[in-house]
């Protein structure tokens, strides 16, 4: 759908903000909070962004964008040539970080612009009147984007800024000590974290570390996965939908081979990424090479993100 960019903001010297409204009468769709969009930019890259408004607000996506040092042309493009009044083509919100509404206390870790998604989320657990407190980290007071918003929601927050201690936050003891003064069981505790890679390592450690079952992530980049050693390099896929079968030979990716024979996929990433090409999986063994689903949905295999996933058997057969 296309939208009208309503306003730009500078909220750091690295990061600005996006407010996008309608064009015309049909209203945006609803979203939740963790969702994301896709922004289709005019030289041909579709960028993944976090939504950071309060859901229950309609008429308006707010985002943060980063600019990116080694950009590829996404948040540079929007940074640089992006103007109040233009019209962007965007996709429907979808969602790969959605937050549980029902548990007693949940705890949102924030690194730098990670901070979008957890915005959103602390909008939705304030209207439900949950139990939640941040823990909020930047390189510094001067870089961190969205502190104000952070702290008008009244709740504690944890404020860790790198220059100030020669380091980034140390989550082990940080979370177990937030985790102990909500006194609840473990298993009535959940945790999101959204930000920079060693961050989210540091993160899953520690919630693995102290027990925390509850730990969910947002990353902003693929991590190497590498192919197990059942993977197949080449194998056969039957198409539901369209009612082909093609071959994936070992020079080719799977998504590659379906645009080869012109099946129509929806991809963003292209990375693993967003969740953007997840596909249902009728038959066979994927290869999952993504960072999009957990441990158990792989176990499942009844999705894959076959912008980048793989196949250990003979035989896939996906409802395309
Ligand atoms: S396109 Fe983003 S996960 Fe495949």
């Amino acid at each position: 759908m296309l939208v009208l960019v309503k306003t730009i903001r500078f909220e750091t010297d690295d990061v600005i903000s996006i407010e996008l409204t309608a064009l015309g009468a049909s209203p945006l769709p609803p979203f939740g909070a963790g969702d994301h969009i896709d922004l289709k930019l005019p030289n041909g890259l579709t960028k993944s962004y976090s939504l950071m408004n309060n859901p229950a607000e309609s008429g308006r996506y707010v985002l943060g964008v980063l600019k990116d040092p080694l950009s590829r042309g996404g948040s540079k493009w929007l940074h640089e040539q992006l103007r109040v009044g233009m019209h962007l083509e965007i996709s429907a919100p979808s969602n790969n970080f959605h937050l549980h509404e029902n548990f007693k206390h949940t705890v949102l870790i924030a690194g730098g612009i990670g901070v979008t998604p957890i915005i959103a989320m602390a909008h939705r657990l304030q209207a439900l009147k949950a139990s939640f407190e941040i823990i909020y980290a930047a390189k510094s007071k001067h870089t961190g984007p969205f502190q104000d918003e952070v702290s008008r929601f009244g709740v504690p927050v944890h404020w860790h800024f790198d220059d100030e201690v020669a380091g980034p936050p140390d989550l082990h003891p940080l979370i177990k000590e937030r985790v102990q003064q909500a006194a609840c069981k473990l298993d009535e505790c959940q945790l999101y974290a959204c930000g920079p890679e060693p961050m989210l390592n540091a993160f899953l450690n520690a919630c693995k570390d102290l027990s925390l079952q509850h730990a969910n992530i947002e990353r902003f980049k693929a991590i190497e996965v590498v192919a197990s050693a059942q993977a197949k390099r080449a194998y056969t896929v039957v198409l539901k939908k369209s009612n082909k079968t093609i071959e994936v030979s070992p020079d080719i990716s799977l998504l590659q081979a379906l645009r080869h024979h012109d099946i129509e996929v929806d991809t963003s990433c292209e990375e693993g990424v967003c969740g953007a090409c997840e596909t249902r999986v009728l038959s066979g063994e994927p290869e999952h090479l993504d960072c999009v689903l957990s441990d158990q949905e792989r176990l499942k295999n009844n999705v894959m993100m076959i912008c980048v996933s793989g196949c250990k058997s003979e035989r896939l057969e996906l409802d395309l």
